[in-house]
């Protein structure tokens, strides 16, 4: 059986799955049941400074996006840190952390962006014998405009220094935690380990405004008839997080910081997909908020599962992995040629690849063969873009073929060539250095 335990920035733990700073480790009782269903570790929900404890908003905090099968695709929010006093929260990690001694258990923190903030709290948590701090740079709402949050983790300058303050001030191992509402993640990154984090961890939510309601044109989730942006998260922003993460392990700057993969992530296959692109462990909320913690067993099963059928023997064998195989457009292989299959015992002559080709595309697909209903590719027109695929209602009805080499595209009338050409050398590119 493979072995997926798990060190991450220092920190062990049994599986690779925490769960993500949010209200499913907003308490002792949350989390002992998370443990019990056995996640890995956990980012309590993050604490602020000692004082009268936050005030959320006592109307709907969450807007959703479904798909057709009312399956939550995205969650909005616009709930704020931890609203439970300092101190009661300081005294249930100690016992959390002293009932759980094999999980990891790190505390995310938010204070003013000032040094005697963060001075004041750290020996506090570190008392409590937590393993590691996350920063939370990524709240994008309601912290952010009091200067917390994403207010912080947009400027790559306070991200380093308040990173720098911690790593000063405390002995735990210091994980960033950063907002995707930034235009490049490299700079907040670089910044992070500049200032000497162990680790950064991604993403947190994206700005957003779910819906409006069309009665009284109010912005949901609704109070009183106002609404105001709140944080996206769950399957929909999987892919955003995904290029993200990507973006950091590839980069030379931040190369060997370890990541910690956040968003979207539902079952084993998501966090795969995290882990190959080069996170160390992976964070969820919503889908542990949408399907109960014992989603985790699923997702320990499935990896390991995985694992066995591929041969990996840990996840150092997995973690990475796709990171050599992400580049930049102008090296992909502009002699990898495809042409759309489509096979006729699946298909349901809904017609919809049809009318996409048609409509938007190539104008490579039939609708009438002979005078009969029937969907074939045009392959002389056809370009390969593969947005049949994507439409078609029937898993594997269409597929994408490669050509071989040697084979004749129909569509340009030119042979295939088994050699690997990019658009740096392409002679229309106007930039080509030429080789000579
Ligand atoms: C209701 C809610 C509250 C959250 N609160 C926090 C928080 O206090 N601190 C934090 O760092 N992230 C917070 N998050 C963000 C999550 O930790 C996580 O980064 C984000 O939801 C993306 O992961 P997911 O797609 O698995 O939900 C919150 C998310 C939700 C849905
Ligand atoms: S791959 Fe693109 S061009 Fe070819 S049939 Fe499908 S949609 Fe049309
Ligand atoms: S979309 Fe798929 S099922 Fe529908 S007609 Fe095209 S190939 Fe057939």
């Amino acid at each position: 059986m493979a072995d997926i335990r798990n060190t991450f920035a220092g920190i062990k733990s049994p599986n690779p799955f925490w769960l993500a700073s949010a209200p499913p480790t907003d308490k002792a009782y949350n989390v002992e049941r998370a443990f019990k269903a056995g996640w890995g570790g956990v980012v309590w929900k993050t604490l602020g400074e000692a004082g009268p404890p936050l005030v959320n908003v006592n109307g709907p905090r969450y807007g959703a996006v479904w798909g057709g099968d009312r399956r939550l695709l995205g969650l909005n929010n616009i709930e704020l840190i931890t609203d439970r006093d300092l101190h009661v929260n300081l005294r249930e990690i100690k016992q959390v952390k002293k009932d759980w001694p094999d999980r990891a258990l790190v505390v995310s923190i938010m204070v003013p962006c000032e040094e005697a903030a963060w001075k004041k709290i750290l020996p506090l948590v570190e008392e409590t014998g937590a393993d590691g701090i996350e920063l939370n740079f990524g709240c994008p709402h309601g912290m952010s405009e009091r200067g917390m949050g994403s207010a912080v983790g947009q400027v790559p300058e306070y991200i380093e220094m308040v990173t720098r303050w911690c790593k000063a001030s405390t002995r735990m191992p210091v994980i960033v935690k950063l907002t995707p509402n930034i235009t490049d993640i490299r700079f907040p990154a670089r910044a992070a380990q500049a200032g000497g984090a162990d680790a950064v961890s991604l993403i947190n939510t994206v700005s957003s405004i779910t819906s409006v309601n069309l009665d009284n044109f109010s912005p949901e989730p609704s109070i009183d008839g106002k609404g105001s942006h709140g944080g996206y998260c769950g399957p929909a922003v999987k892919p955003i997080a995904l290029n993200m993460v990507a973006e950091i392990a590839r980069d030379a700057e931040t190369q060997g910081l370890p990541i910690s993969g956040i968003g979207g992530i539902t079952t084993w296959r998501d966090a795969a997909e995290f882990l190959a692109l080069g996170s160390g462990n992976v964070q969820v909320c919503t889908a542990a908020m949408t399907y109960g913690f014992k989603i985790v067993s699923e997702m320990i099963e499935g990896l390991e599962n995985w694992m066995d059928a591929q041969g990996h023997a840990n996840l150092d064998d997995v973690i990475g992995r796709a990171v050599p195989n992400v580049t930049d457009w102008q090296y992909l292989n502009l002699n990898y040629v495809t042409k759309a299959r489509i096979n006729q015992e699946m298909c349901i002559s809904c017609g919809r690849c049809h009318i996409a080709c048609e409509d938007t595309s190539h104008q490579a697909i039939t609708q009438e063969v002979d005078g009969q209903r029937r969907f074939e590719v045009i392959e002389e027109e056809c370009v390969g873009c593969n947005l049949c695929v994507n439409v078609c209602p029937v898993d594997n009805c269409i597929t994408m073929e490669q050509l071989a080499a040697g084979q004749t595209d129909l569509r340009t009338g030119e042979k295939v060539s088994g050699d690997y050409a990019n658009w740096t050398e392409h002679p229309n590119n106007p930039s080509r250095v030429a080789a000579e």
